[in-house]
Parts: C-alpha cells; sequence; structure tokens
C-alpha cells in the first residue's frame, strides 16, 4: 500500500484525454486510499480521482436558486436516511404515500448526487426542468462547494455520525464495493490508522465537519447541522425540526393526523430496507443497493 504520493494516477486511468481536469490532476497530490482507488487532494480533501472531472464541473457549471436544497454529508452517515425524509417532507402534498417514488426507486436516484450521477453523467446538464425544491446531495467539503451554493439562498443540511461508527460502516461498505479489481481488502488496522490520518475517501473527516459546522454558526438559516445519533434518538423533533428548516413545517392538524409519525416510519429502516427496490439492484453499476441499509444502529 502505498501510502504517499510521489507517485500520480496514470493519465490513463482519466477517462477524457481532452478533459481539462486532467491537466490539473497532474499537478496535485495523489494516493491509493484504502487500497480501493487513487484519490486526489483538492483544497486540503481526499477525493476520487474518478469524480475529479464531475466535482470540478459542479463547480464550474452548478447555479443556485434559492429554493434549491442541497444535502451535504461524508460517506455513511446517513445520507440515504436523509434524502428519503427530505424528499419526503417536501413533497407530502404532492404524493399520496401509496405513490410515493421512493416504494420503485432508491433515494439515491430520487435525490441525485452532484458528483455520481448529475455531473458525472453530463458536464454540464440541464437542470432548469427540475421542478422547485429541487434536491440534490453531495459528499464535497463545505469549502468545495460551487459558490453558487454558498452564495445563494439556498438551504444546507449536513448529518454528520460518530466517526467511529461511521468508519466501521465505510469500511465494510469499501470491502464490498470492490472498486480496484486487483486490490486486496485493506486491514481494518491499517484503514483505521489512514482514517485517524484524514486520509480516506471525502476526509479528513474532522475538517468536513468543522466546515459545515462553521458554515451553520456563520448561518443557521442557510445551514443546519444534525447528527445522526439525534435522528435515531427522537425522529419526530429532527423530522419537525428539519420541515421547519426547509419552510415546509407541519400545520397542527397535519401534526393531529400523524403525517410526522406517517414519514418517520416510511422512512424507518426496517421499512426502506424491505423494500424490493432497495433489496435488489445497484447503484451505478458498482455497488448493491442493499449495502446502503447494513444494521442502521449506534455504536457498531
Ligand atoms: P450502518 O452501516 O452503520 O448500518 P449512507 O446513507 O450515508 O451511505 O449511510 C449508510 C448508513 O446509514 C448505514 O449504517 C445504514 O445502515 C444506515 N441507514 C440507511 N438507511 C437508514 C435508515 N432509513 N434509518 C437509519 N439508518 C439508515
Amino acid at each position: 500500500m502505498e501510502k504517499k504520493a510521489d507517485s500520480k494516477c496514470s493519465s490513463a486511468q482519466v477517462q477524457d484525454p481532452k478533459d481539462e481536469s486532467q491537466e490539473l490532476l497532474q499537478t496535485l497530490e495523489q494516493q491509493l486510499v484504502w487500497n480501493s482507488s487513487w484519490f486526489v487532494k483538492y483544497d486540503g480533501f481526499w477525493f476520487p480521482v474518478r469524480l475529479f472531472k464531475a466535482i470540478l464541473s459542479t463547480r464550474k457549471y452548478f447555479k443556485a436558486k434559492e429554493t434549491d436544497i442541497i444535502l451535504s454529508t461524508m460517506p455513511k452517515s446517513g445520507t440515504t436516511w436523509l434524502k428519503a425524509l427530505t424528499f419526503c417532507i417536501v413533497n407530502r402534498d404532492v404524493y399520496i404515500i401509496d405513490e410515493n417514488p421512493l416504494l420503485t426507486a432508491t433515494p439515491h436516484t430520487v435525490v441525485p448526487f452532484f458528483e455520481y450521477n448529475t455531473y458525472a453523467e453530463q458536464e454540464n446538464p440541464d437542470l432548469e426542468h427540475i421542478p422547485s425544491p429541487r434536491i440534490f446531495s453531495t459528499h464535497i467539503s463545505f469549502n468545495v462547494l460551487p459558490n453558487s451554493i454558498r452564495e445563494s439562498n439556498c438551504r444546507i443540511i449536513y448529518i454528520c455520525k460518530n466517526p467511529l461508527d461511521q468508519f466501521i460502516s465505510h469500511w465494510l461498505f469499501m470491502l464490498e464495493m470492490k472498486i480496484g479489481k486487483d486490490a486486496k481488502p485493506l486491514a481494518m488496522d491499517e484503514a483505521f490508522d489512514m482514517f485517524c490520518q484524514g486520509n480516506h475517501p471525502f476526509g479528513p473527516f474532522w475538517a468536513h465537519m468543522l466546515g459545515y459546522w462553521n458554515a451553520h454558526l456563520n448561518s443557521p438559516q442557510n445551514v443546519l447541522f444534525l447528527k445522526y445519533e439525534d435522528l435515531k434518538e427522537d425522529i419526530t423533533l429532527s423530522i419537525k425540526k428539519i420541515a421547519e428548516f426547509l419552510g415546509f413545517p407541519f400545520s397542527l392538524d397535519e401534526q393531529k393526523q400523524g403525517a410526522i409519525q406517517q414519514i418517520s416510519r416510511f422512512c424507518s429502516f426496517e421499512h426502506l430496507s424491505t423494500l424490493e427496490v432497495n433489496k435488489n439492484g445497484n447503484f451505478l453499476g458498482m455497488v448493491k443497493n442493499s449495502s446502503f441499509f447494513r444494521k442502521g444502529e449506534v455504536g457498531d
């Protein structure tokens, strides 16, 4: 396992030879992270090389609208859950629960990532036709977000998780992904050492969390900072908090009719993980949909 990055990912690993991001890549530090694939250090964070072009395209082309909702996370911190909850909260008047798109599509299809789907499929996709509020998600650190997000009045929700749980969840997930076909599974101790040094996908985790925490302190009306553990402890309160932050508060009538409990049950691990769409198929041909639902517990 190469730990320091004097060598760079070969140009053969970068898909498009005309791609501008390739030139920049050659000037940046790169290394194998967790033995699975090449990562590049950009503005202090480790990004997958294979997503670098999409990340730069996101920065270059994404034009935020005031009504946009951006869900930001470190991988394995509760992204899937937050996507489902947010989608159900803001669309509760659009779909009756029996016709909710999440019954037949995974949360990652319904709420796409900037870097894995939206800007990976096309360099500059037309996103104007998407009805408001548009919901996107990302693992990009706050400092690397497109300026238009940071300068607009749109809403960002960040969710983080106890780093020990996040590490275990991510390490097991990476083993299952097997991105590097020739890569040997990385021993847990070695992966943990790298994690503690910040050398892990989208890390360092502390800087990632601090970036969004400081953004929340500077602008609490634009950035909501959540913890996975708090959602597990009191999902009703968390749903109310998200709804109020997004400007979709639950009326007293809705509360009396159990609208919050309905969303909480619908988005629960127990419900989502047993849907056919989440038990079968895979995400972008890389990972089984079921891998997004492992245990869903705190303190693993
Ligand atoms: P574990 O591996 O600890 O079980 P992400 O969505 O960011 O990839 O995070 C995945 C983690 O969230 C996994 O944690 C997964 O089990 C858990 N998770 C997925 N859906 C959930 C849900 N509806 N409720 C609670 N936890 C959920």
